[in-house]
């Protein structure tokens, strides 16, 4: 099956792309490589430079590639962004997603698997956070998200689209070839490990007295590739109708547990300093994965944080400046 990887050049998306080759998939990458990586594109992927925004460029992309199924991430992706710039993610993220969608109906194309955001649940009424909690976006980033999901639940109910929304935690971690290189880093294991790497000094601890054990907040780290492989099984799974995931590892790490995580890991002291919150953080966020779970199979591989750090460690070892350097 040929699958359009919208994003194929950015984290999440060219991990997604690695995996989906070595099951045996055929990848065209569709990327305007504004935040990701050339060298990021699997090498047996097919890539296609363009922006969604151009809808000549998506519809020319289609009659070329002519894909069975896709798969979207690019986007911008940044809820501290999207609270300056709320056009750039409630325009731009609503009308490239738009553009694509247009384009995949019309071309006949009724798979389609999107990559949302854990920003769904801002104010969660019970912790782990399932499918059934109201969804309260967080920011404009994590509301165009829900309002992509819910053109595909429109989509679904009129053309038969079968689509998967896959709301990710905290994805982290890196694979032999492929890990995180954002300009700029928000992040915060790339960024702790960026201290372990000699290229900053300490780590700021965005507030202390948050209700959780240590008084940092508490997030769900997933492994990417444990993310690329639930996409793969929401793909095969489509046939036999839409579904939305809840996608992290159902464990909660704090800020601080994190930081301690990196420097067994990297064996350097990684000094901290307690700076103030930052806007719109919620104090505590943690997955319930048991609907993927027990409906296709998934299991991650990588629960365990030190391995996740570890991985991540590894990439940026052997690539100290990303994939520029
Ligand atoms: N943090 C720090 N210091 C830093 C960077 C981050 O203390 O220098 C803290 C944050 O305050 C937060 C935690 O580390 O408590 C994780 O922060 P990240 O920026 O790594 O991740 P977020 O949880 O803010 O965001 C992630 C994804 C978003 C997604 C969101 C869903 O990056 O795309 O989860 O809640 F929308």
């Amino acid at each position: 099956m040929k699958i359009l990887v919208t994003g194929g050049a950015g984290y999440i998306g060219s991990v997604v792309t690695e995996e989906l080759i070595a099951a045996g998939e055929s990848v065209v990458v569709f990327d305007n490589l504004s935040q990701g990586h050339r060298a990021a594109v699997h090498p047996r992927a097919a890539f296609v430079y363009g922006d969604l925004a151009d809808r000549t460029a998506v519809e020319a992309l289609f009659l070329a590639h002519q894909p069975a199924a896709v798969m979207h991430f690019a986007s911008n992706t940044l809820v501290g962004e999207s609270m300056k710039a709320p056009f750039k993610y409630l325009g731009d993220n609503i009308t490239n997603g738009l553009n694509l969608l247009q384009t995949a109906v019309a071309h006949g194309v009724r798979r389609f698997v999107l990559s949302s955001t854990a920003n769904l649940f801002d104010d969660p009424e019970r912790i782990p956070i399932d499918e059934n909690e109201r969804i309260v976006p967080g920011s404009p980033y994590g509301e165009s998200k829900y309002i992509l999901e819910r053109y595909l639940y429109w989509l679904d109910r009129i053309y038969g689209f079968r689509y998967a929304a896959l709301r990710y935690f905290n994805a982290a971690g890196a694979t032999e070839e492929r890990g995180e290189d954002h300009d700029p880093e928000t992040h915060l294991i790339p960024l702790v490990l960026q201290v372990a790497l000699g290229k900053r000094e300490q780590i700021s601890i965005f507030g202390d007295d948050y209700p959780t054990r240590d008084g940092t907040c508490i997030r769900d780290y997933i492994h990417v590739a444990d993310l690329a492989q639930a996409h793969i099984l929401a793909l095969n799974a489509l046939d036999s109708g839409s579904r939305r995931y809840n996608l992290g590892n159902g464990l909660g790490f704090s800020v601080r547990e994190v930081v301690a995580a990196c420097r067994k890991v990297t064996g350097h002291p990684i000094p901290e300093v307690v700076t103030a919150r930052r806007p719109g953080d919620p104090a505590t966020l943690i997955a319930s994965s048991s609907t993927i779970r027990e409906e296709l199979g998934w299991e991650p591989r990588f629960p365990d944080i030190e391995t996740i750090v570890a991985t991540a460690w590894q990439w940026h070892k052997a690539h100290p400046d990303g994939y520029t350097g």
